[in-house]
């Protein structure tokens, strides 16, 4: 398997999250954002441990490989990631982030990503020390930035994101290493700026997106936002 996404270049990335999609017509809202400038498509998978809530499993992103036209970045917000990241490759994950949360062997769970040639992440939570992410830094394509608890959309971005985006990015500059810095809740215009100032490249966003009334100028909205 070879991942269709590049190693980070700054380039600013706009990553629609289907959770926010209406699911009785997914293809056709991802074909929405894919006219509207959609970079990747990002898929939350949840396991009901880590995160209160139920999501997407492998079927899903089987479902979108290929068809969507975009790379797949998936968001594992499962316990014990280790169990799944096989399938997931398998499905056709792009890119595939756990969080540093959920599980004690980070390190052999990025090789197993590594392995199977799909590009890895590491995300933390609002809460998390990002100088945890430091010692797997050699390992990682992407930092995932949690600027709300994760588990729902359409929840506000938090005060302290910046704080933690802006930790990442001196982590990052310091690896000398090719990087993306996403951030995920939250995200539209406004915040894109705000998390984009601290040092963010990718920006998801759900709600802001495929709950608008003009989804593709949001979605340019955030893009443009972000450009600073
Ligand atoms: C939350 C998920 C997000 C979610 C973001 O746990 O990781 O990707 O879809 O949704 P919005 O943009 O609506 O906050
Ligand atoms: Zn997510």
């Amino acid at each position: 398997m070879t991942s269709q996404i590049a190693p980070g270049n700054g380039r600013i990335i706009v990553a629609p999250s289907i959770l926010s999609a209406d699911l009785w017509k997914l293809g056709t809202e991802v074909e929405m954002v894919r006219q509207a400038g959609a970079d990747w498509i990002h898929v939350d998978v949840m396991d009901g441990h880590f995160v209160p809530n139920l999501s997407f499993g492998p079927a899903t992103v089987k479902s979108l490989k290929g068809r969507a036209q975009l790379p797949l970045d998936v968001h594992l917000m499962v316990e014990r990631p280790s169990r799944f990241i096989e399938s997931f490759a398998q499905a056709g994950a792009d890119l595939l982030t756990v969080h540093i949360e959920a599980t004690d062997d980070v390190n052999e769970v990025l090789l197993a990503i590594k392995k199977l040639g799909v590009r890895t992440g590491l995300s933390i939570k609002p809460d998390t020390d990002p100088a945890r992410i430091a010692p797997f830094l050699p390992q990682l394509d992407l930092v995932l930035v949690m600027t709300v608890q994760p588990g729902f959309g359409g929840q506000g971005f938090l005060p302290n994101s910046s704080a933690q985006i802006q930790a990442v990015r001196e982590l990052i500059t310091k690896s000398g290493r090719a990087v993306y810095l996403e951030v995920d809740g939250g995200i539209n215009a406004q915040t894109a700026r705000e998390a984009a100032q601290a040092g963010a490249n990718v920006f998801v966003a759900g709600n802001a997106i495929f709950a608008a009334e003009n989804p593709a100028r949001a979605l340019a909205d955030i893009r443009q936002a972000a450009q600073i």
